[in-house]
């Protein structure tokens, strides 16, 4: 990652001010009267995300708009909207959480670089004052992770190189990795994840990285590690298939929330579990119809093979309970359905314990991270009953897509506490902080609530 912040000594740097549109002239006083007259005419208004440099003696050398001043997301554009070098945030804050304000400072200052060189580098921002620089640093070095796997295509993504990505982690940290693959699927009980994946000319796997002191309580994280999903022989319409390459994007979320917590030293022990597979087409793909067999002894039937997150995940979480975790937290880019109901900002979340909904919400108000706790309707839950099998992966009607894809995890889970996100992660467009493309999201809500529960990991 390119190095967004610079240290508190670097002598050579410039100041950029924050202006609320809200208080625009109040704002703007602080400057010459050169400089304010230069700025209304060149239209500026404090809207969020709004960039201005000014001329020497103005009293700053940039001004960045915050609009209300509700939401530190406003500075991303700064990191790439400022001139190359070294700046800090000189002035009020006006109220928004300094440590926020680093990060996105850095959110906005992400270039995917790996196929193509930009043609300048991010400026570079000093100690915000007040901010926890080492927490912004490592959540931004996460976001950044998240965002590169996400955005790597398919084809230098499959599920080899994201066992490779979790080695790297785990090596970074200390911590060990392993993976089970193609037959040994089989072998060792993990069926649905072998199905899945079986047709793909990359073997399907299940990748496994455990950090921490044992004796410290046990936190499960599961990924969806599609790495492309075509749909299967129920193959996606070319629009519906175009952003598949991000359908790992569960997985790479719970990577960087591991990341995270091993950056920090969290006291837990943590096992993540990446359930990788290319949902591909090929003679050996299952098929609508198929019953499969599952970790947990279920039996499925297909009712569509686009259905697949929730197949690799049944098995993923299955075994992660196993180890009768104190928290099992997993992230999926589940259903269309989400999107659909939520959009691409907020992520709905499900959860089976209250006392966890509640810290998840507050997690998401402290870290910026919108999430939404969306409902484990009991009612829906027969949806999923099977005709010649345990249950099926589709329910039928077609209604509230999200929710029965929870309710099909909930079945492999049993009485483990759990929440589980339905994320989109991903930016469909530009916008302050959040680049077209590869997004972290819901994770950093999560990230919250385990300092809080936790604790100690600032
Ligand atoms: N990966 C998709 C879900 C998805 C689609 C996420 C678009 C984000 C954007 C998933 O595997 C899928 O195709 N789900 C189906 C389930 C349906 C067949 C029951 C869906 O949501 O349509
Ligand atoms: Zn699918
Ligand atoms: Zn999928």
């Amino acid at each position: 990652m390119t190095d967004l912040f610079a240290t508190s000594r670097e002598s050579q740097h410039r100041s950029v001010r924050l202006i609320r549109a809200s208080h625009l002239d109040e704002d703007l006083s602080a400057l010459g009267e050169g400089a304010r007259d230069l700025l209304k005419r060149g239209g500026f208004s404090g809207r969020p995300g709004q960039i201005a440099s000014l001329p020497e003696g103005s009293g700053a050398d940039a001004v960045a708009g915050v609009g209300l001043a509700n939401d530190p997301q406003a500075l991303g554009p700064a990191a790439l909207g400022l001139a190359e070098g070294v700046w800090r945030l000189e002035g009020p804050l006006h109220g928004l959480d300094p440590t926020l304000l680093a990060i996105s400072w850095a959110m906005g200052g992400y270039q995917f670089a790996r196929y193509k060189t930009w043609p300048r580098q991010p400026a570079k921002l000093m100690p915000v004052e007040g901010a926890d620089m080492a927490e912004a640093k490592r959540v931004a070095r996460s976001i950044h992770l998240v965002r590169d796997l996400v955005n790597t295509p398919a084809q230098d993504m499959g599920p080899h190189a994201l066992q490779d990505a979790v080695a790297a982690l785990a090596k970074e940290f200390g911590g060990k990795s392993k993976a089970t693959t193609g037959d040994k699927l089989l072998k060792d009980n993990y069926p649905m994840i072998h199905a899945v994946g079986r047709a793909a000319a990359e073997a399907p796997r299940l990748i496994e990285l455990e950090w921490g002191d044992p004796a410290h309580p046990l936190v499960a994280l599961v990924g969806k590690g599609i790495t492309f999903d075509s749909g299967g022989l129920d193959i996606k319409p070319s629009a519906g298939m175009r952003l598949m390459k991000k359908d790992m994007g569960g997985a790479a979320n719970a990577m960087g929330l591991a990341r995270l917590i091993m950056d920090a030293k969290l006291p837990v022990h943590l096992k993540l579990y990446v359930a990788a597979a290319e949902n591909a087409i090929g003679a050996g793909a299952f098929r609508p119809g198929d019953v499969l067999a599952s970790r947990k002894g279920l039996t499925v039937e297909i009712d569509n093979t686009d259905a697949e997150g929730r197949l690799v995940l049944g098995d993923a979480i299955a075994r992660a309970v196993e180890d009768e975790p104190d928290l099992l937290l997993d992230f999926a880019t589940l259903t269309g359905a989400a999107r659909v109901a939520l959009g691409p900002d907020l992520a709905p979340f499900y959860s089976n314990d209250p006392a966890l909904s509640d810290a998840i919400s507050r997690g998401g108000v402290a870290a910026n991270d919108p999430v939404w706790q969306m409902p484990l309707w009991d009612n829906y839950d027969s949806w999923l009953d099977g005709s010649i099998s345990d249950l099926k992966n589709a329910a039928s009607g077609g209604f509230a897509g999200s929710i029965t894809a929870a309710l099909f995890l909930r079945r492999f889970v049993g009485k483990t506490r759990w929440a589980h996100f339905d994320i989109f992660a991903w930016n469909p467009e530009d916008r302050p902080a959040r680049p077209k493309g590869g997004e972290m999201l819901g994770s950093r809500a999560a990230w919250a609530m385990l300092k809080e529960r936790y604790g100690k990991g600032k």
